[in-house]
Order: C-alpha cells, then structure tokens, then sequence
C-alpha cells in the first residue's frame, strides 16, 4: 500500500520547480527553482523545525506527555509545532503579534492552539513584547517546553540535515547560488552550512525587508534602529542566534512594494500561490540572476502559501489601501469596495421627490458637497452644492421645491470594470462618477478617492 503514518511524515522531500515566463520576460539565462516549501502539510518551511525542535524535546526529555508547548511565532512555527502537537497529544500556546495575519491566527487555533496576541510596536525586552511574553508564559505553565526558534539548535540542523540535501541532490549538485529570507535565520544558516560543505563557492543570499537589521549589521557590525514594514516573518529588530551572518556572501534589501509586488506575480504568471516573504526572496533571486548566464543555477526558497494572506496582500482592496496596487488593477469595482472596507457609507443620495431643503440638510449632515438623484435605483440628476446656493439666493422660496425642479444632469454611470484611466477622464469633466453594479447604484467615486492612489 502506498499510505503514511501520519501527517509529520508528510513534510520536506519538496520539489524543485522552474521558474518560466517571468525570466523569459526579463531575459534571464539562468535556470532559476522555487524550492516549494508551501507543499509541506502545515504550507510553510516551518513544518521542518516544528518536528525537529520537539524530536529532540522528548529525546532530551524535556517535553513530557501531555506536556504544553510554549512558543513566540509569526504563524508558521506554530503551525509546524501545532501539527506534530496534535498527533502526539501536546497542547500548545502561541504568542503572536498583531501584525501576524487573522488567517494564521485561525488556522493555529483550528489546530487546537491557545493563541495570545501582542503589540507589534512592543521592544524587544519589555514586558509586552510577544518573545518575553512566551517566555513568561512558559515559567508559568507546569511542565511546558518552550523551544525558542530563535536559539534552538535544533532549528539550523533540521534544514542541515534535510532542506540543504534535498537541494542538492535534486539538482544533481550543480546549484551556483541559494537564496532565502532571514526571520529566525535558521534556514538559511542551515541550508547554507550543508551546501557550502558540499561546495564552499555556493553564493549564499538574503533578501531582507527594508527596516530590518539584518544588512547593516553584516556589512557593518552596528545593529541600526529597525523601522516597521510590512512583510510578515522575516527581518528582526536584533540578531538573533541562528542567523549565522557570517556564512550569507551578500544580503540584499527588498521593499515591501518589490515583495509583494513579485508575490502576486508568482501566482498569476507560474501558479505559484505564496506568501509575502517569498516575494521578498524571489526579487533577491531576480537581482541575482540577471548577472549570471545560463551556466549556473539559482534556487530560492517559497517559504509558504499564499492562503494566509488572502485578507492581506492577495486582495486588491488591502493593496490599494497600502497604496501599492498595480495601476492597471485599479478598477471602478476596487475603489468602490475599498471605500466600503474604510467603513464610508456606500452611497449618500436624494430622490426627486425630496424637498430642497432636506437635500441640503442631507449634505450638512453628511459633510458632501454633491448628492446623486436616484429614484428606483436610476441616477436620474445630481445636486452641486455651489450651484444649488447660486440658484437659492436668487429665489428662497426654492426651498420648499421638489429637488427635481433644481437638479443638474446625472453624474456618469460607469459599471465596476471601469478602469482608472477611464475614471480619471470622467473626472476631470465631472465632480463625481457612480458605479452601477447588476443595475443598482452601488458606489460614488469623486475626485478626492483617486488622489490616495499610487499614480
Ligand atoms: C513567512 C515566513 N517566511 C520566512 C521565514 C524565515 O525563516 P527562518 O526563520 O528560518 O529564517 C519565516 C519564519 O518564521 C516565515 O514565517
């Protein structure tokens, strides 16, 4: 029978998969492979230090039955620790920041975890900071482990002893350079020693976000001010003790535009579904193959999937918010709807048969300057404050009038697929453009909600 055990015996032997259109686009010689680590059973690298961190708590004898595990992570550790808790009957408790995606967070508590959250603005050694936290939370609980990812041996050695063979062999020892991120460093430290033993001129590269420490202190000893981004598991704040600076060749820093940007080009242009940090590796892994020709051989890691950020950067909307949507995404449909995530309401508007009076009422109230005349959802004219004012003054008694007696021209209707440069021009003729949906009026757009966009 060709059956497992159980899902531990599921993670690592990942595959190798090439990378097609995007380097033919950028005439890239170099073969370059994404190392799917998204394929393990708890979708991410981590599954391999999850097992490794408690095979050597129980051989050492420090994780006991019906033990508790302890332990500070951005998800994914968690979820490595998690799966291996539940086969083996361990309860577990994760301390995240709020940084951390709400579907990490779920999916830990899916797989029977306690989660506490934390500030992620928190500095290192205080007292809210998610690591001490899990460590004070460890002290308290009756016989818990708490394996510090950050530290623990057994979290290099996992990728030493698997992902670095695994790489090499499938690529029948011919890899020229590797490139991955640094969160706790362990799998680029790890990975690295192997491959490094097995060739020592194997380049080693980090992709690190802007705002994380780790390039300036390798290139210059001094630990900078980190400054907040927004890729999730990588960088740090301090150097930590698995991440082995001095066998990395060269770190190179990545935004979080760059790296969420070739993320969601992973998934559209080669189908594969990852998270933000890959995105960061893989733009390393751009930079570096465009020096190099067909003779060598880059390998980046896909640290995990794309599903734990679908609230995050996979959705337009949460782009646009952040300001970096690509400009040829930003339809009628996306504005709309990101408006709608602000908590703005949808549509203000009056019918024909409103009284003057109650449609200015409405614009004070609603603190608008032009109001849509919809009757039976039917944008049928608009109202201008400055024009509506010019008319009053001439003649009071309007007040009393139905809206239909002063209104203007409808403002443009355009359907949600409009595109941006089709909104801008109705803009520059008109102070507003509705957005009709299934024949129903369901968002204004003015000229205001096109200048937070990024073009
Ligand atoms: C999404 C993601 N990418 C990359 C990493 C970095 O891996 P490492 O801790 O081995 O440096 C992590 C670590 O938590 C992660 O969660």
């Amino acid at each position: 029978m060709r059956t497992y055990n159980d899902v531990i015996s599921l993670i690592g032997n990942t595959p190798l998969v090439r990378i097609n259109n995007i380097t033919k686009q950028l005439k890239i010689k170099t073969p370059i492979y994404a190392k799917m680590e998204n394929l393990n059973p708890g979708y991410s690298v981590k599954d391999r230090i999850g097992i490794s961190m408690i095979n050597w708590a129980e051989k050492e004898g420090v994780l006991k039955k019906g033990g508790t595990i302890v332990e500070a992570t951005s998800g994914n550790t968690g979820i490595g620790l998690a799966l291996v808790a539940a086969v083996r009957g361990y309860k577990c408790v994760f301390v995240l920041t709020d940084k951390v995606s709400v579907e990490k967070n779920r999916y830990l508590k899916a797989l029977g975890a306690d989660i506490v959250v934390c500030p992620a603005a928190a500095k290192p050694g205080t007292p809210d900071h998610y690591v001490t936290t899990a460590r004070r939370i460890a002290e308290e609980t009756p016989n818990s482990f708490y394996p510090d990812q950050y530290s623990h041996p057994a979290n290099p050695l996992a990728h030493y002893n698997t992902t670095g063979p695994e790489i090499w062999n499938d690529t029948d020892g011919k890899i020229t350079h590797f490139v991955s991120s640094i969160g706790t460093g362990g799998t680029i430290s790890g990975t690295a020693r192997y491959l490094k033993e097995m060739n020592p001129d194997i380049r080693i590269i980090g992709a690190d976000p802007y705002g994380s420490i780790f390039k300036t202190y390798k290139d210059s000893g001094h630990v900078p001010e980190p400054t907040p981004y927004l890729v999730e598991g990588i960088g740090q704040a301090l150097p930590t003790v698995n991440a082995n600076l001095a066998i990395v060749d060269e770190i190179i820093n990545i935004t979080d535009r760059e790296s969420f940007d070739l993320a969601r080009q992973l998934s559209r242009r080669e189908g594969i579904f990852c998270g933000g940090s890959t995105g960061t590796i893989f733009a390393g892994a751009l930079k570096v193959a465009k020096e190099l020709d067909e003779n060598s051989l880059v390998v980046f890691i896909v640290c995990d999937t794309g599903e734990h950020y679908l609230t995050k950067f996979h959705s337009d909307e949460w782009m646009k918010e952040k300001l970096m949507l690509e400009p040829q995404r930003i339809t009628a449909g996306v504005i709309a709807e990101t408006k709608h995530l602000g908590n703005r309401a949808a549509v203000i508007s009056v019918s024909s048969t409103d009284t003057v009076s109650d449609a200015l009422a409405k614009m004070n109230e609603s603190g608008v300057t032009q109001l849509p005349v919809i009757d039976d959802n039917h944008s049928v004219g608009s109202l201008r404050e400055s024009g509506l004012l010019t008319k009053l003054l001439q003649n009071r008694d309007l007040m009393t009038s139905s809206v239909a007696d002063v209104m203007d021209a409808s403002f443009p209707v355009l359907d949600s697929d409009a595109t941006y440069n089709e909104i801008k021009a109705k803009l520059q003729k008109n102070p507003a453009v509705l957005i009709e949906d299934f024949k129903r009026i369901t968002a204004i757009i003015t000229r205001a909600d096109l200048l937070d966009l990024p073009s």
